[in-house]
């Protein structure tokens, strides 16, 4: 069994050693990868966007399955691509994919499926944006602005007052710091926990995978820019079992069910970020892959074989009768980010320490490189500490114990993170 995985962050990293865990002890590939990634995989040099290489290479080296990471390749087409050279692959085809590539979609696909979502406007001008914030504003004046299409994490502004809205709307009019011709969508501001919960996609079912929350503002206290996500842990208290299947139930089932009633079935991985608000859960957002960076804190605690529910789930109806096994202990996922992230990144820094990492402790690498000898920063987010614990305070002290271990010029991590699953367990 040879499965190659495409993309080369974190996450890939996290999919890579669970993989590696798979009793079919498959012979993993992975393009573009990292010099992490490098020690467990091999690497073939093609560009996770590149359509055409990454469809050549698996065919040449007659790879058995791809698993496609990030949602560039899936909305631009990768998966429709494999298929038509007979490969399969885990993760929707470019139809699927738009649940993510265009929020404007995936909002419409939610009224259309009654999944509970936030109000919203699509606006294409700051004219029918004025009208848009007079309707969703909140008595602050907090609105949410997002620009629509793929932003890397970064097109959300959560503006808790009307000047700050219209400084995002106008860096997407007119400062066209999203394209020309961009659009965007208002949002009401819900309040709540977020919660995020994936669920293994076969076109007919949903299955859920262990909740998580991540942590996706850059400073402590969720101050600051957005970022790609800075830590994350899981399980999270009070989103039980039965929780977890209510609310695949009304989100992740429906729009299962849309897509497969519409001719375009979801397989994959359907990731909704949610609001746990007064009034119930409701979606923020949809991504259509594993999320980064809670796949380092989720894989860790599956006991099921991953490679064969990511088989199981590129085929109609594989996932019949499936259930996961899920391990009882806390992970704690901590990013370690370069200097100047995110509104930029570091490359070149040297990183220490890497060596002094207690055993146990999965490092995962995200953007690093290496000249054979030693590793350097390559990215914003740069490496992954993630621990396992009987409870979210050990998990948690043995995720920051290794992360002092480790330093590069620069580094930025939050303190924070699980700091919430602790209060509510103690
Ligand atoms: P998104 O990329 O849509 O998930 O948004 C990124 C982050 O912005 C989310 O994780 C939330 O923290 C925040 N956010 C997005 N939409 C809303 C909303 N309607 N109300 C409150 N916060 C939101
Ligand atoms: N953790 C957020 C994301 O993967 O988009």
């Amino acid at each position: 069994m040879r499965a190659l995985v495409v993309g080369g962050g974190g996450r890939e990293h996290a999919l890579i050693r669970a993989l590696a865990r798979s009793p079919q002890h498959p012979e993993l590939l992975c393009a573009p990868g990292n010099a992490g990634i490098a020690k467990d995989a091999r690497i073939l040099e093609v560009a996770a966007g590149d359509i055409e290489g990454l469809v050549g290479a698996a065919r040449r080296e007659r790879v058995n399955l791809v698993i496609v990471g990030p949602e560039v390749p899936l909305v631009a087409g990768l998966v429709d691509a494999l298929s038509e050279a007979g490969i399969a692959a885990f993760g929707p085809n470019a139809s699927a994919a738009r649940l993510e590539g265009s929020k404007a979609f995936a909002k419409q696909a939610m009224l259309d499926a009654g999944v509970p979502t936030a109000d919203w406007r699509e606006v294409r001008s700051p004219q029918q944006a004025v009208k848009a914030l007079d309707e969703l504003s909140d008595e602050d004046g907090g609105v949410v602005v997002k620009a629509d299409g793929l932003a890397a994490g970064k097109g959300v502004t959560v503006a808790e007052h009307r000047e700050e809205a219209q400084d995002a709307l106008s860096e997407i009019f007119a400062h066209g710091r999203f394209g020309s011709g961009a659009s965007a969508l208002l949002e009401e501001r819900l309040i709540g926990e977020e919660l995020s919960l994936l669920a293994l996609c076969d076109g007919e079912r949903a299955i859920p995978m262990a909740p998580a929350r991540d942590y996706k503002r850059i400073f402590d206290g969720d101050l600051g820019p957005n970022t790609g996500g800075m830590g994350s842990y899981s399980p999270v208290a009070g989103v039980d079992e039965r929780r977890v299947t209510e609310i695949v139930g009304c989100v992740h089932q429906p729009i299962v069910d849309l897509m497969r009633s519409r001719g375009t079935p979801f397989h994959g991985v359907l990731y909704a970020g949610l609001m746990l608000t007064a009034t119930g859960p409701r979606v923020l957002e949809f991504n259509v892959r594993f999320g980064d960076p809670e796949t380092q804190a989720v894989l860790p605690r599956l006991r099921s074989d991953l490679l064969a529910l990511l088989e199981a789930a590129a085929r109609p109806g594989g996932l019949d009768g499936v259930r996961l096994e899920w391990s009882s202990d806390w992970a704690v996922t901590v990013v370690l980010a370069s200097a100047g992230y995110p509104a930029s990144s570091s490359s070149g820094d040297v990183i220490s320490g890497l060596e002094d990492v207690p055993a146990g402790i999965e490092v995962t690498h995200a953007g690093t490189a290496s000249d054979g000898q030693r590793v350097f920063t390559a990215g914003g987010r740069v490496l992954n500490l993630t621990a396992l614990g009987e409870d979210p305070l050990s998990a948690r002290d043995s995720a920051y114990a290794a992360a002092q271990m480790i330093s590069f010029d620069g580094m930025q991590l939050r303190a924070d993170i699980a700091a919430r699953a602790i209060e509510v367990s103690s």
